[in-house]
């Protein structure tokens, strides 16, 4: 049964990432985070945590739970799990933010809530790397999708290790000072975060979706496979070495640290090159709106690895370090994020709705779910705001950053709303040619954010 290959929670991660995203927006709107304070300020760290675990994570593993049983053929550890891990990643992170105003002064007393959220945060991801391991260690041959996935969550348990290790030091200093020098990983930290977890999966899964979306080679050859070790070599290099530097900054450590470096530009040149193949060999002459986006998002991160390479060369680096960041969250990550889930959320409701239908008489395509007219505006203002946004930050115009960011935020609601209509079906039977089924009346089933349990594989 079609439906059989739902994940029954992933609608719900949608949901709940969505709402961070906004909320995130929300606090810079505000001016409470960078570039209108300081990196360190509770509404920066506060900020930065809602995008990277309460939206990106939520959103990636969401999508996981969904394609890791499709790019293996094999079913996850545990359906239940996943909300589990749902449960436990926004309790823990809504403890992690509480211990950040915390460790920031505003209310000291909640300090203790920032290792002990970001604890709940990794008992959530540890329950999500088990259910996301049951089918990626069982399946054979292993894709290449599926090896950079699995070496993607290597690099986000390195990454909370290190958050839970800043947390514990932040909240009680007293308790640990022979580590506090650890503080200084903060970038090895977000590198491995935003480039060896987040990348390298957004990479992967991109490897298995786009290729199906546009009717292109699925097999990525020597070259994908050199986008993953190079990829890997450079995040694991850049990350240990800079890390090592810390306590042992000698000559060769510090050059370990720009082989690194040099090894993730080239791994991003010879994924964008494959990407920019995968476009031109593909059957499906027309680019769907969400792919046409994605070349949006696939520019963001050229832009960003370039403006590394021209700030290492002139040793500007820490200073548009804040500024690549806002370039890989907003723009590559959030970018490919918001225009997947314009695919994924209509391919869903259509899976629930119509899956069991098909056979047994006309039913409307997945396209028929969005409408490009209505979504094409959001998606030109969020990707226009982001450029604005991101030259003030270059340039620091704290409150020019703000102005650009006012149309990124009303986009997200604008896409929001959008997906909320795929969901609900709003615009099937609506278009001119759908066929007559669709415009009918009431379809099988109305799908409430949870997958009914009928449909649970
Ligand atoms: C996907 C997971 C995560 C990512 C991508 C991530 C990313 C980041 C980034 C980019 C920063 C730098 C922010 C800035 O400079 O303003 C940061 C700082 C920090 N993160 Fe995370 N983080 C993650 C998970 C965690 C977890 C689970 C904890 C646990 C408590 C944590 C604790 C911290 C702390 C304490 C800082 C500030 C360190 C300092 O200012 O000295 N992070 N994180």
């Amino acid at each position: 049964m079609i439906t059989n290959r739902l994940s029954r929670w992933t609608p719900l991660f949608f949901l709940l990432a969505l709402v961070n995203f906004v909320g995130a927006q929300a606090l810079v709107l505000a001016g409470v985070t960078w570039p209108a304070t300081s990196l360190g300020a509770a509404g920066t760290l506060i900020a930065i945590h809602l995008l990277v675990i309460g939206w990106l994570l939520l959103l990636v593993l969401g999508a996981l739970f969904q394609f890791v049983p499709v790019i293996t053929t094999l079913p996850l550890g545990s359906q239940a799990a996943a909300l589990v891990c749902l449960v436990a990643v926004e309790g823990g992170l809504l403890g992690m933010l509480a211990g950040f105003l915390g460790v920031a002064g505003v209310a000291p007393r909640l300090a203790w809530l920032l290792p002990a959220g970001g604890g709940v945060v990794t008992t959530g991801i540890s329950i999500a790397i088990w259910n996301l391991g049951v089918p990626l260690a069982r399946a054979r041959p292993r894709s290449l999708p599926g090896r950079m996935v699995t070496t993607g969550l290597a690099f986000l348990v390195a990454t909370v290790t290190l958050g839970l290790l800043f947390g514990s030091v932040l909240a009680a200093p007293a308790a640990m000072p022979g580590l506090a020098p650890i503080l200084g990983g903060v970038g090895e930290h977000a590198l491995a975060g935003l480039g060896g977890w987040f990348t390298l999966t957004a990479m992967g899964v991109s490897y298995k979706l786009l290729p199906m979306f546009m009717l292109a080679p699925e097999d990525r050859g020597a070259l994908g496979r050199w986008v993953h070790v190079v990829g890997a070599t450079g995040f694991t290099l850049a990350v240990l070495a800079g890390l090592a530097a810390i306590w042992l900054p000698i000559a060769v450590i510090v050059d370990l640290r720009r082989a690194g470096d040099l090894a993730i530009g080239l791994a991003v040149a010879l994924y964008l090159w494959d990407v920019r193949r995968i476009y031109r060999d593909r059957k499906r002459v027309s680019i769907e709106l969400h792919n046409g986006v994605a070349i949006g998002a696939f520019a963001f991160l050229g832009v960003a690895v370039a403006l590394a390479a021209i700030a290492a060369a002139v040793h500007r680096l820490d200073a548009v370090a804040p500024s690549l960041v806002f370039l890989i969250v907003f723009g590559w990550l959030g970018g490919l994020g918001i225009a997947q889930l314009y695919k994924i959320v209509p391919f869903l409701a259509w899976l629930v709705r119509y899956g069991g239908r098909l056979g047994r008489g006309p039913v409307p395509r997945v396209q028929d779910l969005v409408r490009d007219g209505a979504a094409l505006p959001w998606f030109i203002a969020y990707q226009v705001g982001v450029s604005c946004a991101a030259i003030a930050a270059v340039m620091h115009r704290p409150v020019a950053f703000r102005i650009a960011m006012t149309p990124v935020a009303i986009a997200t609601i604008g896409l929001a709303v959008e997906y909320w209509r795929a969901w609900h079906a709003t615009y099937a039977g609506t278009a001119p040619n759908a066929p007559p089924a669709a415009a009918a009346g009431p379809v099988t089933k109305h799908p409430s954010l949870l997958i009914n349990r009928g449909d649970r594989p």
